[in-house]
């Protein structure tokens, strides 16, 4: 019996366009994108499938989401769609890191805040151990600003999240900037995106 294992994600449908366009002027014009809480594997599928320049390298620390992202990855193989690793941000040594490739960008999209904190210090060091100098981090989600919800929705969905798990919950994007740039992770751009969300965008400093 072959079992599809593909799961789905409402929300890719809707946001995949919006950050494609995104990615596609702060991409370097070619290189290896690794994907930080890739998910069911429906952005890997599209953005592959987009960005035919680049190699993408999906990740799940959920063996059920890497089941999923490889069965999508089988409905729609591309040369350049990578199996999916095993990485959970918090840990101080990614799978990625023993293959030796180098990495030019790093995407991670609605992570930081259904995820603990850690997850995103441990992001950050990540990002400054295996980007090359000037790559990209790319961030997508809700953020505060200054401590404040910039729509009601956003902060409906905090609360939601804050209920599910006291270590969940939208970030105030000055912390998670402030974290960025400890680890040499400089801002530059945030972009508005539909739905409330913003694409944060840092480039790893080459000192
Ligand atoms: C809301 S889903 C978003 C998935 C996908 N990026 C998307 O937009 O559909 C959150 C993802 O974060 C992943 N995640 C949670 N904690 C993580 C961690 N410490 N390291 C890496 N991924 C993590 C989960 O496994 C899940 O795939």
């Amino acid at each position: 019996m072959n079992l599809d294992t593909r799961r789905y994600a409402a929300a890719t449908q809707r946001n995949r366009q919006p950050i494609l366009e995104v990615l596609k002027r702060v991409l370097p014009p070619e290189g290896n994108i690794l994907e930080i809480a890739s998910g069911t594997g429906q952005h890997a599928v599209f953005f592959a499938s987009e960005l035919v320049s680049h190699h993408w390298y999906p990740s799940d620390p959920d063996p059920l989401l890497r089941d999923s992202i490889e069965a999508w990855r089988n409905h729609n193989p591309r040369e350049n769609l990578h199996p999916p690793l095993d990485i959970d941000a918090t840990t101080s040594c990614w799978s990625i890191e023993n293959k030796k490739i180098p990495i030019n960008a790093i995407a991670n999209i609605n992570m930081i805040h259904i995820a603990p904190w850690k997850a995103c210090l441990g992001l950050m060091a990540g990002a400054h151990r295996i980007l090359s100098a000037g790559g990209i981090l790319y961030l997508y989600g809700p953020y505060k600003k200054n401590g404040q919800h910039t729509a009601e929705s956003n902060e409906i969905f905090d609360y939601s999240l804050r209920s599910r798990n006291s270590q969940w919950g939208v970030r105030n994007l000055e912390d998670v900037v402030a974290v960025a740039e400890a680890e040499g992770l400089e801002l530059q751009e945030v972009v508005t995106m539909p739905a409330n969300n913003l694409s944060v965008i840092f480039q790893k400093q080459s000192f």
